[in-house]
């Protein structure tokens, strides 16, 4: 019999033997809950309080938390008994999940690595991009987010993720999103072997390219030898609406894809790299190199069985058409509701892929504790937002990992207008309460207190 422990003492072993500065920073913020039991949209707190999840875990659990059809597929995968991971012989599921989603992906890609997450799936189209142009230059943009590993870091520009770990790799170079005349520039030097992009900058504050760049960059990157990868670790499995976000932008045909996140069906690791036959021949030459780049976990039958289920979902539930009305009722209802604030800047998104940017005020009485909270820390006026909108109102949602002033709005794609019109009012109170009451900047200064007194 396994012994449950008490929340309290798993609390006090986390903090002990995992991560007691998480603990903390939750405390903080005052969103240290536990949960009973998440469905859909909604996260039970063992207390029995309701939270709608506006942040699906960064854009993992689009199908929505634990969906039935997705748990029964696992429960039957592990009733089977069947080779989880034999590392020697040829995985029944693979395949199917592999064709599955490149032909969804479209354009020439035909062949899958699957590992267990985005940054994994990062690191590969590194690796292979390498050895399909024999360059080892890496392009990327000002503001992505591509993962933790150093490989994928090193596609970073944040010093915040970087510092204190050393030199990273050689020969990665930054330019500016949605901008072609700096990357044809470093393109025609013939170093890159790989133009490596968001197709919406997710972490860097929902950024949307102008219409037409993505198809482009790409056309750009092979005039020059340079492969075109798009990273739809956010963006992909129809959470902007269509299968992944490049086809907002027809033509934009990559030669490799990274995929990860709601591949999982938020209960499985999976990652996938979508790449062309002739990528996938130039890493795996011969017999001997079959298993030059692979990964224990890579194909795991319940990896597969959870994507597999996953994708069945999406499609037969119709998610993205979903996510496409949803999104649009959402960015509608917010410009209506917040137009009247000056610290609103903008509402932007494609489906369920949002963000609300807020800004510097005008008004001197604002300004002041803005600022004031700005020197403070960047963040601090953002995470004010977040912990109000979790504390008294229910509602789980981030500020931007790499930029402090955009909050995001991305519900699993099986939220519906409910859902929506709690968010839209939640956040409508906690802006008038940022422009019309001192309490706003008190709490601001409590929140402001608690972090000096943890640091
Ligand atoms: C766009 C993008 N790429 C890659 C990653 C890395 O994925 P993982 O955390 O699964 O390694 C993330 C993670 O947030 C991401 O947002």
């Amino acid at each position: 019999m396994i012994a449950i422990d008490s929340s309290a003492t798993s609390a006090a072993l986390y903090s002990d033997r995992i991560n007691p500065q998480w603990v903390n920073l939750l405390n903080v913020l005052q969103m240290n809950e536990q949960y009973a039991h998440c469905e859909g949209v909604e996260l039970i707190t063992t207390s029995g309080r309701r939270i709608l999840d506006f942040l699906s875990g960064y854009c993992v659990h689009n199908a929505g938390h634990n969906h039935p059809a997705i748990i029964a597929s696992l429960k039957e995968e592990l009733d089977r008994r069947g080779p989880a991971m034999l590392q020697s012989h040829v995985p029944e599921l693979a395949g199917e999940l592999g064709g599955k989603l490149c032909d969804r992906a479209g354009g020439k890609l035909r062949k899958t690595f699957f590992c267990s997450s985005g940054s994994e799936g990062v690191e590969a189209a590194i690796k292979f991009s390498r050895a399909h142009t024999g360059r080892t230059g890496l392009l990327y943009c000002d503001g992505a987010f591509h993962g933790l590993t150093c490989g994928a870091l090193s596609l970073m520009g944040d010093p915040f993720w970087k510092d204190g770990f050393g030199p990273m790799l050689e020969g990665c170079e930054a330019i500016p999103f949605d901008a072609l005349e700096p990357l044809e520039k470093k393109l025609a030097t013939k170093k890159f072997a790989a133009f490596i992009v968001e197709p919406i900058q997710g972490e860097a504050g929902i950024k949307l390219p102008s219409p037409g760049y993505l198809k482009a960059a790409r056309d750009l990157c092979h005039r020059h030898g340079t492969l075109f990868v798009l990273d739809e670790v956010q963006t992909g499995l129809y959470r902007t609406g269509k299968f992944m976000a490049a086809h907002h932008d027809p033509g934009a045909d990559a030669d490799m894809v990274v995929l990860a996140k709601a591949l999982s069906g938020g209960l499985i690791p999976v990652g996938a790299l979508l790449m062309t036959d002739e990528i996938y021949k130039s890493v795996y030459t011969s017999l001997k190199r079959s298993i030059v780049h692979t990964s224990t976990f890579s194909e795991n039958s319940m990896s597969m069985r959870a994507g597999l289920a996953t994708l069945d979902v999406l499609e037969s539930e119709h998610l993205g058409d979903q996510a496409t009305r949803m999104g649009q009722l959402l960015r509608e209802r917010l410009t209506h509701a917040l137009k009247d604030f000056e610290m609103v800047k903008a509402i932007r998104g494609e489906g369920l892929m949002n963000g609300i940017e807020f800004t510097a005020p005008s008004k001197y009485i604002l300004r002041v504790p803005f600022e004031a909270f700005m020197k403070i820390h960047p963040g601090m006026f953002g995470q004010v937002i977040v912990m109000r909108l979790f504390r008294d109102h229910g509602i789980l949602t981030q500020m931007c990992g790499n930029n402090f002033l955009v909050l995001k709005a991305a519900p699993p794609l099986v939220a519906d207008e409910q859902h929506i019109n709690a968010f839209v009012k939640a956040l409508s109170e906690v802006v008038a309460l940022m422009h019309h009451s001192p309490s706003f900047w008190t709490e601001a200064l409590g929140l402001a207190g608690r972090v000096l007194k943890n640091v």
